[in-house]
């Protein structure tokens, strides 16, 4: 296994051009199984991810074409399977978002239930019901989801108990080709939602209230999509670490490729800090501060502060004058992090979902310490950024899930780090 070393406290500074958005880029992959033609997608992340989701495509009887680190064309018309299995859905729970264009376009499918993951137990009850509700006859048989719906779906009016976004993806794609029209209640609204939203819409589907927490959506009775080609949006998660990691070391740093205004909620954090945050169309930049003030972080469904930003935030806040409470609403075991982070020397205590952080400016020391899942890996990167000394994180494949090209993009802005084999 591979190691990250990271020689801490080296002046960053310069530019760093964030990738196409992982969390976008998977539903539009799955949406792709809607369209009668073969699709260009441009800015798609090279990472890992985005491959397990490709390989799977691939095993249904798509077929692509790499024509660039970042972009490719893929036609699905050849799938002539609908069996998503275990070795492939164990790997990337994501991979449910298969479920609903694979049930919707051939009436049956087969997914291996996601397992849980090192955040939560990540159920997908919601996605199930509502396609009970659409018609679907949902059965588990030996750890898979066994769907039919002989006739094709039917369009329904479905009501999320909770805001799940790929709850609301799976949805939008079993309506895109139902027959009748389905009406979403309490639907998801972030950006990634709406980039599949106005992918299928630029296909031809008639589909109304995109962004917003009701969507109504004609479908098509099966009838298949002329998908344009697109390009991915940014990644709003990718780009809040990097301004992190200038927040962090407290020194300039500019990002570019990126769309300020999917990321209010993390900007506004960062000014409360201290920090100056400067906007243009598709760049910012963040200016250091005299003193990094502590912050109150509530997460919750976008445009609130987003639950995938939490991690990195507490790391930032072990080097605030004062204490911070960081209250994390959306998954019941996202604090891994908080024990590497204890042994980086932060003073962090936990009581049920809400954690408090004394800061502890330039206290950090370096250390060996373990990723357990995507969000809290880039924190521990954070951490080891500023702390005195050399701070090792194993089981690194974590971090290549979501972020594409983090050394060279770190060695870009001045960072010292390699990666080594165990
Ligand atoms: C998406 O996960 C993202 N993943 C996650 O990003 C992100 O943290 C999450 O949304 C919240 O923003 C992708 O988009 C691929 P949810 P998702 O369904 O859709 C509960 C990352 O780091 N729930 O919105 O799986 C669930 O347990 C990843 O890139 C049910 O109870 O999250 C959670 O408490 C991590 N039943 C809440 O809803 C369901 O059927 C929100 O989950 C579905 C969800």
């Amino acid at each position: 296994m591979k190691y990250l070393k990271i020689i801490g406290q080296k002046p960053l500074s310069g530019e760093v051009a964030i990738s196409g958005a992982k969390n976008a880029a998977l539903p539009l992959l799955a949406a792709t199984i809607l369209a009668k033609n073969t699709v260009s997608i441009d800015n798609l992340p090279n990472v890992v991810d985005i491959n397990t989701l490709l390989k799977l495509l691939e095993m249904l009887g798509s077929s692509f074409e790499k024509i660039s680190n970042n972009s490719i064309k893929i036609t699905t018309a050849s799938i002539n399977e609908t069996k998503a299995t275990y070795d492939i859905v164990k790997t990337m729970r994501a991979s449910i978002l298969v479920l609903g264009p694979l049930l919707s376009r051939f009436g049956h499918c087969e997914v291996s239930l996601p397992g849980g993951c090192a955040i939560g137990q990540r159920p997908v009850d919601l996605h199930l019901k509502a396609l009970e509700q659409m018609g679907a006859i949902i059965e588990i048989k030996a750890g898979y989801i066994l769907a039919t719906a002989p006739n094709g779906l039917k369009g329904a009016t479905i009501v999320f108990d909770k805001i799940t976004v790929t709850g609301t993806e799976n949805i939008v794609m079993a309506a895109a080709l139902a027959h009748g029209t389905t009406k979403i209640i309490n639907a998801a609204k972030e950006p990634e939602v709406v980039q599949l939203c106005e992918v299928l819409k630029a296909a031809g589907l008639n589909i109304k209230g995109i962004g917003s927490d009701e969507i109504e959506i004609v479908g098509t009775a099966q009838k298949l999509l002329e998908f344009k080609d697109f390009t991915i949006i940014p990644d709003r998660i990718e780009a809040g670490t990097y301004l992190c990691a200038g927040a962090i070391c407290n020194t300039k740093l500019t990002i570019t490729h990126v769309m300020p205004n999917h990321m209010d909620a993390v900007l506004s954090k960062l000014e409360e800090m201290g920090f100056t945050i400067e906007k243009t169309k598709n760049t910012i930049t963040i200016l250091p501060t005299q003193k990094i003030k502590p912050i109150n972080l509530t997460t919750t469904e976008y445009p609130g502060f987003p639950t995938d930003m939490q991690a990195q935030f507490m790391a930032l806040a072990t080097q605030a004058h004062g204490v911070s409470i960081v209250d994390e609403n959306l998954f019941e075991n996202r604090y891994m992090h908080v024990n590497e982070l204890l042994r980086m020397g932060a003073d962090i205590t936990l009581k049920g979902h809400t954690a408090s952080i004394t800061g502890t400016p330039n206290a950090l020391t370096g250390t060996d310490v373990m990723a357990t899942d995507l969000r809290a890996s880039s924190a521990l990167v954070l951490a080891g950024l500023v702390a005195k000394g050399e701070t090792n994180i194993h089981r690194i494949y974590h971090l290549d899930r979501g972020y594409e090209q983090l050394e060279e993009k770190l060695l870009g802005i001045g960072a010292c780090v390699a990666r080594y084999e165990e």
